[in-house]
């Protein structure tokens, strides 16, 4: 078989080790061929693809991004998308199809097997908020760097005597947040499962002055306060109609300090949580998604995503995948409110 492999929407680290451990497989065991398409949907929509031999995958395991490039394009958004799609794979000779990605990547990947594409996917984000699978890679190096950043931020709040906010990613799924500040004990975490009430973050605030600690406050980019929209979006939508967000972190700091008088920074982690090498969880995450959809390739399992349960590397219906996100329940932020204040 030929297969053409394609990386979408928001990088994330652990591609390069599913890439790899796809092309070492499906050549040194099964005796496949595969091509790379360049910057996600954006490759087979305009027939860009780069070789990808075994040579072209050594020594990646441990780089962080994606040889291949990715890109948020939809190509259900252009004109004649799914012809154009399907006209580069046969202009290829490419037999199937392995996408790796989150909801929007997958969701295309879905929509384009219900039109007789043959597709397999492997879920990827840092956000951890896909459905089906227990875990994607990405998040535990994520998390393991926005807990760094929130202890060196704890001993620096101390010395100023500043309560400090920390911004981390996580649109619709608190995650990032939950996982980074119960890792770094933060004071108080605001996640956009369930919208915040500003007294009573302020509150908060105060008590933990009082014990003669510093604050910090740890928020998810989409966390919202309750009384009502503080102005935080840019308007921007992308290809796939998410809003771009920004700013909860600096408006947080700026109400903290007018409600409670104690100086307030914000530090946005931003990209930065998405860049440089895998952990070792990730990487072996990652390799075993990547050897696993490799085999539902080679057996014609089309349709069909590789997803974490316990231990075990399983295949799950794409549509079941990509149904509805994994937000974070009740009961795990009731975990973390022992911790508040
Ligand atoms: O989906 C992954 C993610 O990192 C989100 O956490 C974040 O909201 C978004 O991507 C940022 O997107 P961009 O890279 O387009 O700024």
């Amino acid at each position: 078989m030929r297969i053409g492999v394609l990386t979408g929407g928001g990088d994330c680290p652990g591609l390069n080790a599913v890439i790899r451990a796809v092309v070492r497989k499906g050549v040194g065991v099964y005796g496949h061929e595969f091509v790379g398409f360049r910057d996600g949907w954006r490759g087979p929509l305009y027939g860009d693809t780069m070789p990808l031999t075994v040579a072209a995958v050594r020594g990646i395991l441990p780089r962080g991004g994606t040889i291949l490039g990715s890109s948020r394009t939809n190509p259900f958004k252009e004109p004649d998308g799914v012809q154009r799609v399907r006209g580069s794979l046969a202009e290829n000779g490419v037999d199937a199809l392995i996408a790796i990605g989150g909801e929007d990547t997958l969701g295309v990947a879905k929509r384009l097997y219900d039109e007789q594409v043959p597709v397999v996917g492997v879920p990827k984000t840092i956000d951890n908020d896909l459905g089906a699978t227990d875990y994607t890679f990405g998040f535990d190096t994520a998390v393991g760097i926005a807990m760094e950043a929130i202890d060196r931020l704890h001993t620096t709040a101390e010395s100023h005597h500043r309560a400090l906010v920390v911004e981390v990613m996580g649109r619709h799924a608190g995650w990032i947040a939950l996982h980074a500040g119960l890792a770094g004990g933060a004071n108080v975490i605001l996640v956009p499962e369930r919208p915040f009430r500003i007294d009573e973050v302020a509150a908060y605030v105060e008590r933990r002055f009082e014990t003669k600690y510093a604050c910090i406050v740890v928020v998810a980019e989409g966390a919202t306060p309750a009384e009502g929209d503080m102005g935080l979006q840019t308007g921007e939508l992308d290809a796939f109609g998410h809003v771009r967000l920004g700013g909860v972190g600096q408006r947080l700091a700026e109400e903290i300090e007018a409600r409670t008088g104690k100086e307030a920074r914000v530090v946005v982690l931003g990209h930065i949580q998405r860049g440089g090498t895998p952990t070792a969880f990730d990487r072996v995450l990652a390799t075993r998604f990547g050897l696993h959809a490799i085999d539902a390739v080679h057996e014609r399992d089309w349709g069909v995503m590789v997803a974490l349960r316990g231990t075990d590397i399983v295949r799950v219906p794409l549509a079941e995948a990509t149904r509805e996100l994994k937000t974070v329940p009740d009961h795990r932020l009731a975990e973390a409110e022992v911790f508040f204040g």
